[in-house]
């Protein structure tokens, strides 16, 4: 076999066989195929796609490039263990997956006591304007997010979840495509993106697992169609290896929540959990996204109105915030200073109150813009090497739909360097529009467009 003609394959649009792709990354896992002809081959997959048994062969090679998470014997004993994951493409603002991970455990151990859940939850950093689950838990002092494979073992086993990077020993071949992928202008491929997710998603054993596709001007994908096509790959590859799947298409063309930045969006998720007002798209994006855990999780026996019903339920008696703070504890991070620094911090910090110049209705916050301005007000990373200061960030007082009377604070901007109220001076009023007219119902309406099983 010869690396030239499997190249050549792809590019006229014939089909690799197993044998084929199975030779290309194991050659370009020894050495022996070079970063040149991977390359030519992934740009070969840009332009002709791959077809369904290619993109199932290819991300098996890949997820078998390294470990899968074992179950313990006295796990498998147990049985009924339900192992569910969740993967959203990224935002602004949006911490769904701290809430998610106390919030669906405690409703499954008080509704579904055939069910034992088991979330093991491996996230991203952030890049550019978006944000990454592993910084905002990082805001935590002492939270530690690289855990040996045996640690998040331990967690799993004892209390039923564990939030962790991603670990070298998972998919390694993953890290180093994606490197190529990088540099060779084709990472916007929908079968390279599905093979990279799902050849870690496979390494953690799950039964099931949900997509959060976000779609819009702060997203990935910003069209609707490439949203369900990435959906929809996502979701055969994970129901061709026996698991259950759903993919939600959700908008992200404003920050999610009241709050964007590390630091100030774990303190949103703390309030959301211990009865403080819920900004009312991450409400419904956490009902949804947690009815669906659990309607998985007990086999479609629960409907998801049922299983929203729970979590309201929870929520409002506040039951599931010491699960919230147990998150941050059983891996280091000290609660306490949190809650001492939430104290200090609005004293300490530099503040801008942004405001309104006119009365009228917010028509838009610009969720790329502001993701911009959070990484150029220090609350984000340029490249992967940049440190982050955690306590940039934004406080929304308004949001789009929302009226405003000229004066009205819309948001707070917390910075650290004197020199970035420029910054903000300048960015801002391009990212936030206030309109005359009052917004169509469908503007402002739900977060999810679609839902697709
Ligand atoms: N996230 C991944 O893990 N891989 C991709 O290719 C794109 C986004």
């Amino acid at each position: 076999m010869q690396a030239k003609e499997i190249i050549t394959k792809k590019r006229l649009g014939e089909e690799n066989s197993k044998d084929e792709l199975e030779f290309l990354l194991k050659g370009f896992l020894s050495g022996e195929i070079k970063e040149y002809q991977l390359s030519a081959w992934l740009m070969a997959v840009f332009f002709q796609g791959m077809t369904s048994r290619e993109l199932s062969y290819w991300t098996e090679l890949m997820w078998h490039s390294g470990i899968t998470l074992e179950r313990s014997e006295e796990a498998s004993r147990i049985g009924n263990q339900y192992w569910i994951d969740k993967h959203s493409t990224g935002g602004v603002g949006d911490k769904t997956s701290l809430v998610l991970v106390p919030l669906v455990k405690t409703v499954s151990e008080k509704y579904l006591k055939n069910i034992s859940m088991r979330i093991p939850m491996i996230s991203g950093r952030g890049l550019g304007h978006t944000g990454g689950t592993l910084d905002k838990l990082e805001s935590v002092s002492g939270f530690k997010t690289q855990l040996e494979i045996q640690k998040a073992m331990e967690l799993i086993n004892s209390q039923g979840f564990f939030m962790a990077g991603q670990t070298d020993a998972i998919a390694p071949a993953d890290r180093l495509l994606y490197s190529l992928r990088d540099v060779t202008g084709t990472i916007e491929s929908i079968p390279l993106i599905v093979s990279s997710i799902m050849s870690k998603k496979l390494a953690e054993n799950l039964n099931g697992i949900l997509f959060d596709i976000k779609t819009g001007i702060g997203a990935f994908m910003t069209s609707s169609e490439q949203a369900r096509e990435l959906a929809q790959g996502l979701i055969s590859v994970a129901k061709s290896q026996g698991l259950d799947a759903v993919g939600l298409i959700t908008k992200m063309d404003e920050p999610l929540g009241w709050k964007t930045g590390h630091f100030l969006e774990v303190e949103e998720c703390a309030d959301f959990l211990n009865g403080q007002p819920r900004e009312k798209h991450l409400e419904e994006l956490i009902l949804e996204s947690a009815a669906w855990m659990l309607t998985m999780a007990s086999k479609r026996k629960i409907s998801v109105v049922e299983a929203k019903s729970m979590c309201l339920d929870i929520i409002e008696k506040r039951e599931a915030y010491p699960l919230f703070r147990m998150m941050f504890e059983s891996q280091g991070g000290d609660f306490n200073v949190f809650e001492n620094e939430r104290e200090l911090f609005r004293k300490h910090s530099f503040c801008f109150e942004y405001k309104a110049e006119q009365s009228g209705v917010i028509s838009l916050i610009h969720a790329r813009q502001m993701g911009v301005l959070l990484v150029e007000i220090g609350g984000g990373r340029l490249t992967k090497e940049s440190t982050i200061d955690n306590k940039a960030g934004f406080e929304f007082y308004k949001k789009v739909g929302h009226s405003v009377h000229t004066g009205d604070t819309i948001l707070r901007a917390y910075y650290r360097k004197a020199e970035d109220l420029e910054k903000l001076k300048k960015l801002l009023p391009l990212a936030i529009k206030i309109s005359e007219e009052k917004m169509s119902q469908s503007d402002s309406a739900s977060i999810v467009e679609e839902i697709i099983l």
